[in-house]
């Protein structure tokens, strides 16, 4: 199973849905790696607080080579890439991070001919870590689109959206599906939202309930099961290099934000094998 946190957005919430969402699953019992080719802030490391491990072993193949020339190189002389590429968490899900070299990969891609161009990804995921028997893939990409973004779309082809509601998510979600269906009809893929995630609502305020409510009527089949409060903790956490999850003592809000996490995440599997 692939799934891939994308919103042409900026800070919506994508990279604290890929950890929350790998460390539900992982609870659940699935093996699961997380890829980050959401650029060089590197964030999904950071959330699982492996920073310094990571740049310490900076010789290493990195995520970028998958996009460029040297990666034939590689495969034929690292038996084990995936390996090397891969790290663990502490909460349970292995994590691909990302890697400065992904700056240069979007122009880099753009030069390249427009048949692989978008499926180099793709290639990567069928040709070597499918291989490694992981059961769920979660794919965290940028919030803008350029050719990584196209190429994890198209490797996961089930899109998970955070939205933050308020005057421009109808926009967003609107032009999420309007690029998705240009996507499909020039790659003549079926690239699709299986799961909108209503993120840092408050529902405790009239505007928040009814902001909610109308996603709701608007999205009936896609939006998730149980929306993500606004929570501080969520913030805090990341911020010393952890989900929700590993909370001691979690606050009201950020439980609620775990258990929603966790009962989206079962639906989205759900949603996924259906
Ligand atoms: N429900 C929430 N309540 C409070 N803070 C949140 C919530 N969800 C996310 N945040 C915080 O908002 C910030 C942005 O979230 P995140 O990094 O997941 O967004 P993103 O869409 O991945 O951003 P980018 O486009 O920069 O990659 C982070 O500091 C995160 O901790
Ligand atoms: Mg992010």
């Amino acid at each position: 199973m692939r799934a891939a946190a994308f919103l042409d957005k900026g800070g919506v919430g994508k990279t604290t849905a890929t950890a929350h969402f790998g460390v539900a699953l992982h609870n659940d019992g699935f093996d699961v790696l997380m890829i980050d080719l959401a650029g060089k802030q590197n964030d999904l490391a950071k959330h699982f607080g492996l920073l310094d491990e990571i740049e310490a072993s900076e010789q290493k193949p990195n995520i970028a080579h998958v996009f460029d020339d040297s990666w034939d190189y590689i495969v034929e002389n690292v038996p084990d890439v995936v390996d090397q590429l891969t790290f663990e968490t502490d909460e349970g899900p292995d994590l691909i991070p990302a890697h400065k070299g992904l700056d240069q990969v979007d122009d880099e891609l753009a030069s390249r001919p427009v048949e692989d161009r978008d499926k180099m990804f793709d290639d990567f995921l069928t040709s070597h870590v499918e291989s490694q028997e992981y059961d769920v893939i979660l794919i965290d990409l940028p919030g803008l689109t350029n050719n990584i973004t196209l190429n994890g779309l198209q490797a996961a082809r089930k899109v998970i959206a955070p939205v933050e509601l308020g005057e421009f998510e109808e926009q967003q979600l609107k032009a999420l599906h309007e690029d998705l269906e240009e996507f499909n009809a020039a790659l003549d893929e079926t690239i699709e939202v299986s799961m909108v995630i209503p993120n840092r609502v408050q529902s405790n305020t009239n505007l928040g309930k009814q902001l909610l409510e109308e996603l709701r009527e608007d999205y009936a089949e896609t939006v998730a099961p149980v929306h993500i409060p606004q929570s501080q903790d969520i913030r805090n956490a990341q911020k010393s290099g952890k989900t929700t999850f590993a909370l001691e003592e979690p606050s009201n809000t950020a439980t609620r934000a775990r258990e929603a996490y966790q009962v989206n995440a079962n639906e989205l599997v759900d949603r996924i094998n259906e």
